[in-house]
């Protein structure tokens, strides 16, 4: 049996998840698709940091290029975050007929559209259900699970390091500044936390889900946010007394051909589920003329959350590859014969 060669690009929070995983549950696995997974080539900044997993030195690089020029490599997982530079390692896999499995929602709220005609034209997989609510399969629940729908409402707390931050304050009393370090220290909170607290890391998942569940164009612009960063402790603790948890909710609504999304603290009745939805955990609510109300609860982010749904992506990249879904395996034979062509 070929094992299926993985580039993994970042070994932070999310990359050392998947390497316990894909270590740890390699018969469930192999099982599942025939082949061992190998986790090849490492991408990291910092080679000689002192790393919670055990990978081999020689499997570490600092030079990307290691990676995806390497024609051993059939599938890039991509966990390393950040925008332009990101983005020209995905297009340049892409090109060379390599699958993507990405958790950067940031990458794929600004660019999903010229990723995914990319991956399109060369034939190739891009799967990124660790971009949006962590552990919750919600992405595949969306274009899946409710293709047969019409969804008109997506709502919930779709930020981990937020619901951590205001649970906190409301259960504790605890000061903003002290809650948001812990968050941070437990791998929760983006490298740059303003985007967690000002509500722009929501605003790109909902965008992301938007996009997805009326099957439209959503613009990450055209996102009304609004953070959490100016609520006070005596705010939290005074709606409370009034019968109130404040959440940072994102809600998108359609209604004929309009689409209005948005990202906001709201005051929500303690009586409704999601003032029960705590900590690190989200919930996003999904309405379908159809099916009516349905709901979906679960870690929102951190290693071993996040990572499963990255290698739940992995696995379903893998199947096709095996299957030849659209002719990808014969695709991938050729790119790789006929870079190696062009390089000679
Ligand atoms: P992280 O802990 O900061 O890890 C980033 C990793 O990527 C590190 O190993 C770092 O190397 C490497 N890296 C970063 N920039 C690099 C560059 N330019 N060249 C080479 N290596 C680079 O980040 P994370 O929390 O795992 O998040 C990774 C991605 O997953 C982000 O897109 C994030 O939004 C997304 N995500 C995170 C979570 C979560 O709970 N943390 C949940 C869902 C999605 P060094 O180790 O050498 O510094
Ligand atoms: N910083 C993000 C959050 C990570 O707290 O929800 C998961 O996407």
């Amino acid at each position: 049996m070929k094992p299926i060669k993985v580039g993994l690009l970042g070994l932070g929070t999310v990359g050392t998840g998947v390497v316990r995983i894909v270590e740890g549950h390699q018969p469930d696995l192999q099982s599942q698709v025939g082949s061992p997974i190998v986790i090849e080539k490492v991408l990291v900044q910092n080679k000689s940091k002192v790393r919670s997993v055990s990978i081999h030195p020689d499997k570490l690089t600092e030079d990307a290029w290691d990676i995806i020029h390497n024609p051993d490599i059939d599938v890039i997982v991509e966990v390393m975050g950040g925008i332009e530079t990101t983005k020209s390692y995905i297009l340049e896999a892409l090109a060379r007929g390599k699958h993507v499995v990405t958790a950067n929602k940031d990458l794929m709220a600004l660019h999903g559209p010229e990723i995914l005609a990319a991956a399109q034209e060369n034939g190739c997989d891009v799967y990124y259900e660790a971009s949006v609510a962590g552990g919750i399969p919600i992405i595949r629940t969306l274009v899946e699970g409710f293709s047969s729908d019409r969804i008109t409402k997506i709502m919930g707390i779709v930020n981990g390091t937020t619901n951590y931050i205001l649970t906190k304050m409301s259960q504790e009393g605890a000061a903003y500044s002290d809650v948001l370090k812990e968050a941070q220290e437990l791998g929760y909170a983006e490298s740059d936390p303003t985007s967690d607290v000002e509500g722009l890391d929501a605003a790109r998942k909902m965008t992301i889900l938007a996009t997805l569940g009326f099957r439209a164009n959503v613009a990450l612009e055209d996102v009304d946010v609004k953070g959490i960063s100016s609520i006070s402790r005596e705010e939290i603790l005074y709606a409370k007394r009034l019968g109130y948890e404040v959440k940072l909710l994102g809600i998108a609504e359609r209604q004929d051909d309009y689409i209005s999304v948005s990202v906001q603290p709201t005051m929500v009745k303690a009586t409704h589920p999601i003032a029960s939805v705590n900590g690190v955990f989200n919930a996003v609510y999904v309405y379908g003329e159809a099916v009516g109300e349905t709901m979906f609860y679960g870690a929102g982010a951190g290693e071993l959350p996040t990572a499963t749904s990255v290698v739940a992506d992995l696995v379903a990249v893998v199947k096709n590859l095996k299957l030849g879904v659209n002719g990808k395996q014969e695709k991938l034979a050729y790119k790789e014969k006929k870079l190696k062509t062009d390089e000679q």
